[in-house]
């Protein structure tokens, strides 16, 4: 029976593409089925980055698409189970944090399937987030743990996991990152593609993600963050990739004519390339994403994160990272800071060395030739 490696919305992709490659290429081979849940759907969100990463085309999609949390993870429970079932599995893997993780784990343990879970034990302490549930639940669930940080491994203790299924490896997005480093999109070309004047950044430009409900889904606290970005776009110019909630949202908060001014630069989601290409020509990145405040980190780029906390503190302790939440002062301050070229430290955290995958890879295979093992 294969290894089924679950992916669904678009942060997963550039952690399932090093463990695809690491368990192909390991001897002997680790067989897997890639299943993809379908919660991220349209081209820009899912397409492009299939094709960016070199994933392989998933062997079945199943198509669950967006509705509530309850919908959405209830559906991919129901459609995940009967593939289990013909397919067999000798273990699931799930990443990261979002909706289908928890679903598919959620399935994989009530059958005693072995659940994987990469990017263990980050906690933001905030229950508020979607995606603090679904960490704290998978990692309940899982059989094996494997972290990203040193950090994870006292969150885990203290939701009393037993430290004997956790392992430290290091950050499987990084090995997508330093992987495809040099394919990196030119700013400049990206923009020209898009009809945008690339002569607009030539004195240095911000990159802007948005997209979390906390900041998005409310009116006022949507109105803040865009009118406090507003404000930066005059200082720097601000190349905003917008994620279709965040689109959703200015429209039908009628904040569009907010993004008209010169210093915005607006472009739909981005490909793995563009996107990389962006945060590493970028003089400063504002967020609320996770993992670009990791990307951040290992590129070297200051990170202002508009979120009151984050799950991942090394960003903060050894890499670029600065938490401004929603405070307008706080982002104006942040901005300020880095273009008077008030650089943090620049550290590049353990185990972010591109081989995350290989050493998970190696690992799993010993673990599940144990368990397998006639006693
Ligand atoms: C999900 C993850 C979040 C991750 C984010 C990255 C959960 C709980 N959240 O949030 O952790 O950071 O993905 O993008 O799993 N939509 C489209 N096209 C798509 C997908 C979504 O237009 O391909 C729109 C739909 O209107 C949908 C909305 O975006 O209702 C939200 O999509 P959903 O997958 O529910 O959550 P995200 O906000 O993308």
């Amino acid at each position: 029976a294969p290894v089924i490696c679950i992916v669904g919305a678009r942060p997963n992709y550039m952690k399932m593409a090093p463990i695809m490659r690491a368990f192909a290429a390991h001897s002997p081979r680790i067989p897997t089925l890639l299943v993809h849940t379908g919660q991220h759907y349209d081209a820009a969100m899912n397409d492009r980055l299939f094709t960016d990463l070199e994933l392989p085309r998933a062997d079945v999609n199943l198509e669950v698409g967006s509705a509530s949390h309850a919908v959405q993870t209830a559906e991919v429970m129901k459609r995940f189970e009967p593939v289990m079932d013909a397919h067999g599995a000798r273990a699931v893997l799930v990443v990261g944090d979002v909706n289908s993780t928890l679903a598919c784990a959620l399935v994989a343990a009530k059958r005693h399937v072995p659940v994987i879970h990469v990017e263990a034990g980050l906690r933001s302490g905030d229950r508020r987030m979607p995606e603090e549930i679904n960490r704290v639940l998978t990692d309940q669930m899982s059989d094996v743990l494997y972290t990203t940080e040193r950090s994870a491994h006292d969150n885990l203790a203290r939701e009393g996991i037993d430290p004997e299924r956790a392992l430290f490896v290091g950050n499987v997005m990084i090995d997508t990152l330093i992987a495809n480093r040099h394919k990196a999109v030119a700013p400049e070309q990206l923009l020209a593609q898009a009809g945008l004047d690339p002569h607009r950044i030539a004195d240095g430009f911000g990159v802007v993600t948005l997209h979390r409900p906390s900041n998005v889904d409310d009116a006022a606290m949507l109105r803040r963050l865009i009118e406090t970005l507003h404000t930066v776009s005059r200082k720097l110019p601000l190349i905003f990739a917008l994620h279709p909630r965040t689109r959703k949202n200015i429209e039908a908060h009628g904040l569009s004519s907010l993004l008209e001014a010169p210093g915005f630069l607006i472009l739909p989601p981005q490909g793995y390339l563009e996107m990389l290409g962006l945060m590493a020509g970028a003089r400063l990145v504002l967020t609320d994403s996770g993992g670009i405040q990791e990307e951040t980190t290992a590129l070297g780029v200051p990170c202002l994160t508009m979120r009151e906390s984050t799950e991942r503190p090394i960003t903060v302790t050894e890499g670029t990272n600065t938490i401004v939440a929603g405070d307008p002062q706080a982002i104006l301050d942040g901005v300020d800071a880095v273009l008077a070229g008030g650089g943090k430290g620049r550290r590049i955290p353990e185990g972010w060395d591109g081989r995350a995958a290989e050493r998970i890879a190696a690992h799993l295979a010993g673990w599940l030739a144990a368990r397998e093992a006639p006693s």
